[in-house]
Formats: structure tokens, C-alpha cells, sequence
């Protein structure tokens, strides 16, 4: 098999001695004769297995007694519409920041339940960015406040984490455990696995537990926190295949020093990549400066025509994935926790000699 490097934005790369290590589980987990896929979710193996993944998100992010760590399907889609069901009693309003593509959908999902008050909005400045701290525009009292750490698909983050008074929400799908971060400073933070994480198939929800009790009676139980929380991630049927991955890419975050040590490498990342960019009028960042995510690297080249041979380009040189989203176009490239330096440096190189080509 040729050397790959991934740079795809989810379903993304996983580390690779995470997946020879399930590759070597796979037919016969731990002397059961069985793979862990077709043991019971109540068996001891898959529950030491299950424990083990919370546990080490709670070691990794310092999480408090105070908050749940909960397992949960429908990808982080399926939380846009869950937050507000259980949080956005009638009569409230809920803040939200308006950064791209996916708070969007995250506030058309709240305007389906209740109140929404846009709390600053620059989903279609360009170059792309989220919202300074200081243009929030706050409602006092409200349910609680609802931003997206970082913007996938436009490639812009908060480099600065806001604050607010009422509970703060954080989709962070496409940045979790990529940097330190204060969990007491928020009330609920979610994220599909399928980026930092894991595979596909769970949604890590880090909940603060006096919240879990807000639902509204009605709401049918697998929709309410409360019952996840109540059944540690058991109530029904756990996505036990994606959660034995999220124990083993949690463990191999650990054995790498945690998320400082894996946030010193993702910056020198994305600081070779941004500096290829910069470093000549061919290639033009698409985030504003401040705001340039780590994780999704996003630029443009002079035309259409060559964005679209260099990623042709790219992918047949070993560069898959680095086609931009396709409501932005663009180059993406995905830069995750576990993508390593290497493959950035073989795009810096592809970089500078497609631009002798065709510069
Ligand atoms: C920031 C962000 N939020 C939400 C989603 C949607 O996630 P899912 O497909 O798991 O529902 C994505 C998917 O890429 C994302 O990047």
C-alpha cells in the first residue's frame, strides 16, 4: 500500500496505532473468542471498555464531579435540536453566535423550539471569522448561550473562548481535545466523534448535571439528558464498536502527553501550513488572521480551474481529501490530532512546486 495522508474533515484520520491494535483485537477481544463488536453492552469486557472512554475524557479535560460525561447517537446534528429541547423553556430566549455554516444549523434548530437572539452575527464576513468576544450582544437572563468553537468548514475558531452569564453551549465537534480547556466555564460542550475522537456513530455530550434536570416533563425519555445521565449511557443500545475506539484514541491521547502536549503539536502544524500560505500571493488564507482554526486549514488559489487541479493533483501524488467543502470550494486540509507533521510538510513541499508549475 502507497503512503496516504489524509487530510479529509470527518469521518477523518485516526491514529494509526490505534487502528492496527483494533485490527489485532478484532477476531478475539482479550481471550473472549469474540470481537467486541458482538459482545452484549452489558458484558463486563464492553462496560470496562465503556467507563474507561468517560473516564479518560474526564483525565484529559479535568472534568469535575459537577458534569456527565454521556455517549449518545445522531451525530452532533442531532444535539442542535436536543439542546433547546431540553433547555429552551417557553418564554426564554436563547443567545446564540452566528460564525458559518454550522451555527446556522444550530440556530434554525433552535427556531423550531423557542426563542432565539442572535448574539452577533458574521457567518458570511470574508475572509471568513467567528465573532470577537466583545460584539456579543448577550440577552440578560437567557436560557443559555450556544456558539461553535470551531467552524469546520470555513476554517475560522475562537482563539479566545467567550464567557457569559448564562450557561454556555459549545458545539466542538471539529476541536475537542485539541487544546486545554476549562470545563467549569460551561454548562453543556458537545461533539461528534468522528474528528478528534474516533470514529462515526457517537457524540460525546460533557453536561453539568443540575441542567440535565431542566427538561420539559413531556419530552419523550431517550430525548432527555436526564435519562442518559440517569443509565450512564446505557438506556439503550450504545454505538459500542465507536465508543471502543473513543477508549483507545483517548488512551493514545494520554500515552502523548495529553491535550497541552498534543496542542504544542497541532500549533506547529498548522504554523508550517499557514506560513506556506503566506509566504506567497499564490495561495490566499480564507479565515481572518486571528481567527484561523488549527485544525481546518482553508485557502484558495488564483482561479477555480487550479484549485481544482491541485487537488486533483494532490490526491494522485498520496494528498487525499484537501477539496474544500462544496458549499465554499477551496482547499481544506484537515490537520486533526491525529494527522502527523509529516503530511504537512508533503503538502508544504506539493505546495511550493504546484505553484512553480503553474504559478
Ligand atoms: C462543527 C460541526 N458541527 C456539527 C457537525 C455535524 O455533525 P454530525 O454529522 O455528526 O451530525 C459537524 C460535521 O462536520 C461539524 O463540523
Amino acid at each position: 500500500m502507497n503512503a496516504v495522508y489524509n487530510f479529509t474533515a470527518g469521518p477523518a484520520i485516526l491514529p494509526k496505532d490505534v487502528l492496527i491494535q483494533a485490527q489485532a483485537e478484532l477476531l478475539d477481544y482479550k481471550g473472549t473468542g469474540m470481537s467486541i463488536m458482538e459482545q452484549s453492552h452489558r458484558d463486563k469486557e464492553y462496560e470496562a471498555l465503556h467507563h474507561e472512554a468517560a473516564a479518560n475524557i474526564r483525565k484529559l479535560l479535568s472534568i469535575s464531579d459537577d458534569y456527565a460525561v454521556l455517549f449518545l447517537q445522531g451525530g452532533a446534528s442531532h444535539q442542535f435540536a436536543m439542546v433547546p429541547m431540553n433547555l429552551l423553556a417557553p418564554g426564554q430566549t436563547a443567545d446564540y453566535a452566528a460564525s458559518g455554516a454550522w451555527a446556522s444549523k444550530a440556530i434554525s434548530e433552535a427556531k423550531t423550539i423557542g426563542k432565539v437572539n442572535v448574539a452577533a452575527d458574521c457567518g458570511k464576513d470574508r475572509p471568513t471569522r467567528v465573532p470577537a468576544v466583545n460584539e456579543l450582544k448577550l440577552t440578560p437572563g437567557a436560557a443559555y448561550f450556544h456558539f461553535t468553537s470551531n467552524e469546520t468548514i470555513s476554517g475560522a475558531q475562537w482563539k479566545v473562548l467567550p464567557t457569559s452569564e448564562a450557561p454556555m453551549i459549545a458545539d466542538m465537534s471539529s476541536d475537542i481535545l485539541s487544546r486545554p480547556l476549562n470545563v467549569s466555564d460551561f454548562g453543556l460542550i458537545y461533539a461528534g466523534a468522528q474528528k478528534n475522537l474516533g470514529p462515526s456513530g457517537v457524540t460525546i455530550v460533557i453536561i453539568r448535571k443540575d441542567l440535565a434536570a431542566r427538561a420539559p416533563e413531556n419530552l419523550p425519555s431517550i430525548l432527555k439528558y436526564a435519562t442518559h445521565l440517569e443509565n450512564d449511557s446505557l438506556y439503550n443500545t450504545p454505538p459500542c464498536f465507536s465508543i471502543y475506539l473513543v477508549a483507545l484514541v483517548t488512551r493514545w491521547v494520554m500515552a502523548k502527553g495529553g491535550v497541552a502536549a498534543i496542542e504544542t503539536i497541532n500549533e506547529e502544524k498548522a504554523s508550517r501550513l499557514y506560513k506556506a500560505i503566506d509566504a506567497t500571493e499564490f495561495y490566499r488564507g480564507a479565515a481572518a488572521k486571528e481567527y484561523r482554526s488549527s485544525m481546518n486549514v482553508t485557502f484558495n488559489l488564483p482561479s477555480e480551474e487550479l484549485e481544482s487541479k491541485f487537488a486533483k493533483e494532490a490526491t494522485a501524488a498520496g494528498l487525499k481529501g484537501l477539496k474544500g467543502h462544496r458549499s465554499v470550494g477551496g482547499i481544506r486540509a484537515s490537520i486533526y490530532n491525529a494527522f502527523p507533521i509529516e503530511g504537512v510538510d508533503a503538502l508544504v513541499a506539493f505546495m511550493k512546486d504546484f505553484e512553480k508549475k503553474n504559478g
